[in-house]
């Protein structure tokens, strides 16, 4: 299908010019390490919750690049604020104070403590999640002292690529070409106390390491005793509980953080991906007294908290809470869940908020990413039956009746034997999904 969608008041702003990269000739890839499938489309560039490839045909972007432009698409207030502070001052390293992070820090403390009162945290800044994550794994090393340093998290978690990261994530296929991992992980099925009741020894086991939701496994959602049941456990055995926000933070699923849906106060909290609104900033949260375990020279990063990845999430944090994206991704995914549910081939719909997942019947999602993309919408498929969408969080209702009007009758034109045959022209020619 060809049809490219139309252009949306207020989605798309005014008309950009076409930017560097922009035009139908092929790119050559070749110095690029082949980390990542070969990609169908090129985007030049974005506005709001709209792409457009190097062609100039334009797609509603519900994927938001993994869970990340929470704001949509060139952010007029992000990217001011990144221009500004990029002729003022990007960075100076760690060996100086900056005027921003102290004050993003500070934001984050206060939307942990639930958006009103500050928690009481502090905050350690990188540049990605596996890195916040790292910074988690070191933290509760420290913490616990000699001895103490497993960390037990889930089968099918994903929690990163660096060597901890890849080792706490629970997927054998992805840790499998880089064995030996670091020791000390162990993990458990996602959703069972009572095998993560077995698994903390706490003569050996520091942390607990969870995703509220497992967005890379498919938008899975645990049982709702489950965080409250992991914390009391931690508690019990003074253990750390560290919930892994790198894609569920900042108000993708309808809070702030998926742990504050079940009242739970966990220790350590990482996030990522929405923080910047598409500047690479991570973060690793924990309460004071767990954070007083690092000493100065334990842990650093040369680009971890400078004033332009600062400024960008400065802007980013005061947009979201002006905005009150939580309620909003609220409001705009129980629109998206009720379409997609009434959707021919959606067996259910998973998920919380504007992360949402559905799942359907004989393993069609891949196929229907493609067509979906031919169409002009951009989701996912991380797993072979299961679609994701996290569109922005600023996403309009207009926007998201589009979505569905562009997916339904696909889906009902592939079908089950449609399905079957795109897929295996999808294996023919090599793709996968992420
Ligand atoms: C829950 C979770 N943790 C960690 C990561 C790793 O983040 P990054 O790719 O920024 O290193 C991801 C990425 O998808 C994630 O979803």
């Amino acid at each position: 299908m060809t049809t490219e969608r139309k252009v949306l008041a207020g989605a798309s702003g005014p008309v950009v010019p076409a930017g560097p990269g922009a035009g139908t000739a092929p790119l050559d890839r070749s110095a690029l390490m082949h980390t990542y499938a070969e990609p169908s489309v090129t985007f030049v560039r974005g506005r709001g919750s709209t792409l457009y490839d190097s062609a100039g045909k334009e797609y509603l972007d519900f994927l938001s690049g993994l869970a990340v432009t929470s704001l949509g698409h060139s952010h007029p207030v992000v990217a001011a604020a990144i221009a500004d502070q990029a002729h003022t001052l990007a960075h100076v390293s760690n060996l100086f104070g900056n005027v921003v992070g102290p004050e993003v820090a500070a934001t984050l403390d206060r939307l942990i403590g639930g958006g009103v009162e500050r928690a009481g945290g502090q905050v350690f800044f990188a540049n990605s999640g596996a890195e916040a994550n790292e910074c988690a794994i070191k933290l509760a090393r420290r913490w616990a002292g000699p001895g103490r340093y497993a960390v037990v998290s889930t089968w099918d978690a994903f929690h990163g690529r660096t060597l901890a990261s890849l080792a706490a994530t629970g997927q054998i296929e992805k840790q499998q070409p880089f064995l030996p991992l670091p020791e000390g992980f162990d993990h458990v099925p996602f959703d069972d106390l009572e095998a993560m009741d077995s698994a903390c020894d706490p003569a050996r086991v520091a942390a607990v390491l969870v995703e509220p939701i497992m967005g890379e496994a498919g938008v899975v959602v645990p049982s709702s005793d489950y965080l409250v049941g992991l914390r009391q456990l931690c508690s019990e055995r003074n253990i750390l509980l560290m919930v892994d926000e790198v894609q569920t933070g900042l108000g993708r699923t309808g809070r702030w953080f998926g742990f504050q849906h079940l009242g739970v106060e966990p220790d350590v909290v990482t996030m990522a991906k929405a923080l910047g609104n598409g500047m690479p900033v991570g973060a690793c949260w924990a309460r004071a007294e767990v954070a007083a375990a690092f000493v100065p020279g334990d842990h650093g990063s040369t680009f971890g908290g400078q004033p332009l990845a600062m400024s960008a999430a400065k802007a980013t944090l005061a947009v979201m809470e002006s905005e009150d994206v939580p309620a909003r991704a609220g409001a705009a995914g129980a629109r998206l869940q009720a379409g997609l549910e009434a959707m021919p081939g959606v067996a259910s719909v998973r998920g919380e908020g504007l992360l949402l997942a559905a799942v359907l019947t004989d393993e069609f999602a891949v196929p229907a990413c493609r067509e979906a993309l031919e169409a002009g919408l951009v989701i996912n498929a991380p797993r072979p039956d299961v679609l994701r969408f996290a569109p922005s969080l600023l996403v309009t209702g207009a926007e998201i009746d589009e979505a569905l009007a562009t997916l339904g009758p696909l889906l009902a034109r592939l079908g089950p034997g449609g399905a079957r045959a795109a897929r295996n022209q999808v294996a023919d020619h090599g793709e996968r999904p992420r």
